[in-house]
């Protein structure tokens, strides 16, 4: 296994997987769900960020703390799957800054199309949490962390619900420093391009478009 990439293996991440992967569970669950697992995968992540010694004052006296040092963080959804994960992060970071980058992939090449990007002023300052759901051929992830890149940013990490092999290599000869934490890393891709056993089209399923 590629030391850079992380499979979240903790129960209750595991147990919502199940749910959302069900094709009966509906658009209102999926949404939740999603941002659920987001929530417990940026916790897991987000585990060797620094800490720095500080001090604060109790109503019973002073006590020795520890707070986070080092980059303040970036949210950038790759729209628009990505979009049901931010909340749950936000819960967790509600300090960060969010960013959106629009990408779709041609249902014919599988080749991401770019549509929108619209990142911090301060990305490059910032640790960068980037998320989708899927992580199928890699395509829309590479190109995503492309454009990070080209705007300066510095640290990335990617945070995708189910991964697929293939996207894993891709991003590996891509942005080999890039670390890769999913909740599932499946079998393969169908002729389609889609992860497979997977969970079906993420987008569609968030926001009941299918
Ligand atoms: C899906 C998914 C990823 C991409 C993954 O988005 O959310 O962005 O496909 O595939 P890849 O790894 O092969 O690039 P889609 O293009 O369906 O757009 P949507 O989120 O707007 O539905
Ligand atoms: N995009 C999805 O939403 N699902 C897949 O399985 C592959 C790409």
């Amino acid at each position: 296994m590629d030391p850079k990439t992380y499979v979240l293996d903790h129960p209750l991440i595991q147990h919502k997987v199940a749910i959302l992967r069900k094709q009966q569970t509906g658009a209102k669950e999926f949404r939740e769900i999603v941002s659920e697992i987001a929530m417990l995968m940026c916790y897991e992540a987000t585990r060797d960020l620094p800490l720095q010694k500080a001090q604060v004052d109790t109503p019973l006296g002073r006590a020795q703390v520890q707070v986070l040092a080092g980059r303040k963080l970036a949210v950038v959804p790759i729209l628009r799957a990505g979009l049901g994960m931010v909340d749950g992060i936000l819960d967790l970071i509600p300090a960060a800054k969010v960013g959106h980058i629009g990408l779709y992939r041609d249902p014919e090449t599988l080749r991401p199309v770019e549509y929108y990007c619209k990142l911090p002023a301060d990305v490059e300052q910032r640790e960068v949490l980037l998320l989708d759901p899927m992580l199928a051929t890699g395509g829309s992830a590479s190109a995503a962390i492309g454009f990070l890149k080209e705007r300066g940013a510095k640290s990335i990490r990617l945070l995708h619900i189910i991964a697929a092999p293939e996207g894993v290599a891709r991003i590996r000869q891509d942005h080999p420093e890039v670390p890769i934490y999913c909740a599932a890393l499946d079998e393969g891709l169908n002729e389609h391009g889609y992860i497979v056993p997977g969970l079906g089209d993420a987008g569609d399923r968030i926001f009941g478009t299918w």
